[in-house]
């Protein structure tokens, strides 16, 4: 595997496979690596000829108040885990380098941003349009794969690629879980003991809301009122959000139909969790 913080060199190289006809499969990544980011590696690996995996903590996509000071890093083991892997390219650029002095041109997207974590984070979504249109342009990957646990952004990332004709497909795969079915994130390394076992109430919210609507509730206030019962019966959760959404466009629903996605942001303790699941509704 090669390992390099240089732009240059990776832009060179990924140039080269691609004159070279391999596909190049692209897993961008924050580092902390977990089964949920390899599980795109491995994808990447069956699939593409070529696979390049960046580490970038983006500072552009944290909000003031945010945990970028002590979001885990640990980048031996990280690579260590992407040799095992079969990655091709590590590349983890400096943070002086993808932001130089004067640097001031950022990507927006402004439709699929507004609701949800776009609400809760403002900037949050334009700070990962702008790194993803950066590492696109360096990497000119023909897949790119994100997880379904980051719902949002991987739609968000589907919209930017269309709008500005980025010849990259992207791929969403499902979300990779503890066995309490806690969503695996970087972010679970901040809970307590105690907070870690509340912080499966975000699943079983989900899971409790499937349920409903099988039974036949289609009104999501409802379903959401008893959602919320089931985070706040843990004393650490703070409801961020609780949403019920048209999967595609990402707006408020009145009545659960078609398909629709039921997404949960909770602080349990210091962490901000998130989780989803997408449900098809006949009627
Ligand atoms: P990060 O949180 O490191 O996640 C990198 C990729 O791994 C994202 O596509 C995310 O959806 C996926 N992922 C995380 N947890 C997962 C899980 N449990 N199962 C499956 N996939 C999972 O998301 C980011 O970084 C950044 O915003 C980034 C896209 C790299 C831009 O900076």
């Amino acid at each position: 595997m090669i390992v390099t913080r240089s732009i240059k060199k990776t832009s060179q190289i990924c140039a080269r496979c691609n004159s070279k006809d391999k596909t190049i499969g692209f897993v961008p990544t924050m580092g902390a690596l977990h089964e949920g980011h390899m599980s795109l590696v491995k994808r990447a690996r069956k699939e593409c000829g070529f696979v390049v995996v960046s580490i970038f903590l983006n500072p552009i996509q944290f909000g003031p108040s945010e945990d970028l000071a002590r979001y885990p890093r640990n980048f031996k083991k990280d690579e260590k885990l992407l040799k095992a892997s079969g990655a091709d390219l590590l590349f983890y650029p400096e943070a002086s380098a993808m932001y130089p002095q004067g640097f001031s041109t950022y990507v927006e997207e402004f439709d699929l941003s507004k609701e949800l974590c776009g609400k809760s984070r403002p900037g949050h979504f334009r700070g990962v349009c702008t790194v993803l249109a950066k590492l696109f342009n360096i990497v000119k990957p023909d897949i790119a794969y994100f997880g379904q646990k980051d719902y949002q952004q991987t739609q968000i990332v589907k919209k930017m690629v269309r709008d500005l004709n980025y010849d990259i497909r992207i791929k969403m795969l499902s979300t990779i879980r503890e066995k309490d079915k806690l969503a695996m994130s970087s972010r679970n390394t901040y809970l307590s003991l105690k907070e870690r076992k509340e912080s499966s109430c975000l699943y079983r919210a989900l899971i409790f809301a499937k349920e409903l609507i099988r039974k036949g509730e289609r009104d999501p206030k409802k379903v959401i009122a008893k959602m919320r019962g089931v985070v706040k019966s843990e004393k650490t959760t703070k409801i961020d959000y609780i949403g019920i959404v048209n999967a595609d466009s990402l707006e408020r629903i009145n009545k659960i139909k078609g398909r629709i996605l039921i997404t949960v942001a909770v602080y349990v303790g210091k962490a901000r969790l998130i989780d989803n699941i997408v449900l098809h509704v006949k009627k």
